[in-house]
């Protein structure tokens, strides 16, 4: 039972019938008498296993099949291919079995109850769950304090800061101690004290309490506080699974070397000559850049090629910015940036002679 993951996907798809639709009046005329469908694939044979205790941020672009992926795990959607296993568990199948496991915390929505103290909430979480009283008591009180709850407990949700909501919502979401967190855009709109103290709580459970945590979100803050692992998803597969380390290796492997010199270059041909991306970046020719791919050269080496022909007063290596990255993520121009996928595109084109 150990052994097993806690999410085991398989070939998980899910597809969507889409209506097509001409434009115009006659398109929407034909389009009324034979209507056109058209099959979506929102989550294309992904392969996903995730052990208890990971923290996993879950990204890609607008559209990407994220939603989608966090639907078929929570039950709320059946997959149309593939096997799925949460904890034991066919998720649609035990749907109620599966919400027991599980907490769901939304930025952009909230599971509390607008007109009523946030207590009350909490109280009707711990009915609905049937957690045992002494739990709920030791829960509400560690989370209270933790998330400094106290203050706002007995105002309606209605009435609280975006930022206590966020907090109250987390609360919720953990009272009936669940195995399994998932986090949709958590500190979206918070401001950067509240982001800090979310995180910082985030971690807590994974490290203390061993809970496993999947997170979707922009904001490279959380994925560097709280996640040991980055899956991202482009189109419906996964086109990334590793730690934020492998992420810059795989997709950042870009390195730009700024020479400063004493003198104008002579001649710019002898510096570059088998040197890759070479070229001056200021008009008085005394900085000189050199792009390279850091698996095909060293820093070392490129200096090496570049000190014979100048007089260098000073240099500096610029590391990729992760921000950069992410934000490419969401943008979806990750996978033209991955040499990988170039290659593999080169080959198949190869292969199918093209
Ligand atoms: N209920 C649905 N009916 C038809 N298409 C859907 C439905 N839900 C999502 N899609 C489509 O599936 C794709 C993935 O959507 P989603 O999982 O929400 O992406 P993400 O959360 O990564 O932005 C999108 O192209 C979206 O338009
Ligand atoms: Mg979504």
């Amino acid at each position: 039972m150990s052994s097993m993951p806690l999410i085991e996907a398989r070939g998980l798809t899910k597809k969507f019938r889409q209506a097509v639709k001409e434009p115009g009046l006659v398109g929407s005329l034909k389009h009324f008498f034979t209507r056109q469908y058209r099959d979506k694939m929102a989550v294309d044979h992904i392969d996903l296993s995730v052990e208890a205790g990971e923290s996993v941020a879950y990204l890609g672009p607008n559209g990407a099949g994220k939603s989608t992926t966090i639907k078929m795990l929570t039950g709320i959607l059946v997959p149309t291919e593939g096997s799925l296993i949460v904890d034991g568990l066919v998720p649609y199948e035990k749907r109620q079995q599966n919400a027991r496991n599980i907490g769901v915390v939304f930025g952009q929505r909230t599971t509390l109850w607008w007109d009523i103290p946030v207590i009350e909430s909490f109280n009707l979480a711990r009915d609905m769950y049937e957690i045992p009283v002494k739990r709920y008591k030791q829960n509400l009180a560690e989370f209270t304090e933790l998330l400094g709850l106290a203050e706002f407990m007995n105002v309606p949700a209605g009435k609280v800061s975006l930022g206590q909501r966020m907090r109250a919502d987390l609360c919720m979401a953990l009272l009936h101690d669940p195995k399994m967190l998932y986090l949709d855009e958590p500190t979206i709109g918070l401001d950067i004290a509240v982001k800090d103290s979310i995180r910082k709580f985030i971690r807590r459970l994974v490290d203390e309490r061993g809970t496993t945590v999947m997170l979707t979100t922009h904001d490279l803050g959380d994925i560097e506080d709280i996640c040991n692992r980055i899956v991202i998803i482009d189109s419906g597969r996964i086109i990334h699974d590793g730690d934020l380390g492998a992420l810059k290796d795989n997709y950042a492997r870009d390195r730009v070397i700024h020479f400063q010199l004493a003198r104008p270059p002579e001649s710019m041909a002898a510096i570059c000559a088998g040197l890759p991306a070479c070229e001056t970046t200021s008009d008085d020719g005394l900085r000189l850049s050199v792009r390279f791919d850091r698996f095909q050269y060293a820093a070392g080496e490129i200096a090496a090629a570049v000190m014979p022909h100048v007089e260098v007063i000073d240099f500096h290596i610029d590391e990729p910015e992760v921000e950069d990255l992410i934000r490419k993520v969401y943008l979806g121009q990750l996978s033209l940036t991955a040499p990988e996928s170039t290659a593999e595109a080169t080959e198949s084109a190869v292969a199918t002679g093209a």
